[in-house]
């Protein structure tokens, strides 16, 4: 099934308001960092699939259509915004906090408060407050490069089940994802230095 046939009246409201988000991130201002160093690496955005919207309306005991699923489940629209620096994911959220066009439904910080399998990102859900967009949500995923390099891969590898290694497998991710924590902390050490160091600012 397609999502034009899935989602029906709806998908128009929801592409509108994933290309709304698309546009409004790309709007964030470079000069919010200090440095003049890129804070958005890219954007990637998405609309459910009616396979994952009816999964995730089972198991919340909801009807599987697609209008259920836009009022039923946050995340229909999902926009993912990758970073440079754990620095700009924080900003990139407070900035997003402030705006007028988006209500700020759920915050979900797994930086400061990692999953036990080691997930780091930072999770809003945003509901669109203009007239033309009533009532339509979006889960926006804020994350560094290097910790979406993780979840890409351990997004892929959830769903092979090995027995005998399964184990082996979640404590490797995990030593994998407190790695990449502690590069990503290098890494920021490395641009602090820089800054202090450049004494044309
Ligand atoms: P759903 O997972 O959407 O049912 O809702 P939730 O309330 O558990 O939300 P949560 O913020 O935990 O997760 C939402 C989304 O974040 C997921 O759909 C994934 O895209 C992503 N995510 C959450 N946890 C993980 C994880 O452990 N690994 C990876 N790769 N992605 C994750
Ligand atoms: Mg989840």
């Amino acid at each position: 099934m397609t999502q034009e046939e899935y989602y029906g009246a709806f998908f128009r409201e929801l592409v509108q308001g994933k290309e709304y988000l698309e546009q409004l991130v790309q709007q964030y201002p470079v000069q919010e960092t200090e440095d003049g160093i890129q804070p958005i690496i890219y954007i990637k955005s998405r609309i459910k699939t009616p396979e994952s919207a009816m999964k995730k309306l089972e198991r919340k005991g909801l009807e599987t259509d697609g209008a259920t699923a836009v009022s039923g489940i946050c995340d229909a629209i999902g926009i993912r915004i990758i970073c440079s620096f754990e620095e700009e994911v924080y900003k990139i959220a407070r900035w997003l906090c402030k705006r007028e066009d988006l209500c700020i439904l759920e915050e979900k910080d797994y930086i400061a408060y990692p999953k036990p399998n080691g997930y780091r990102s930072f999770h809003l859900i945003a509901r669109f407050t203009q007239d033309k967009m009533q009532g339509l949500t979006a889960e926006i995923q804020i994350r560094t490069i290097a910790i979406d390099f993780w979840a890409v891969l351990e997004h892929q590898l959830k769903y092979k089940q090995n027995i005998f290694h399964e184990d082996i497998i979640k404590q490797e991710l995990k030593r994998c994802a407190d790695e990449i924590a502690s590069v990503d902390l290098s890494m920021q050490t490395i641009r602090e230095l820089l800054r202090d160091g450049d004494w044309s600012k």
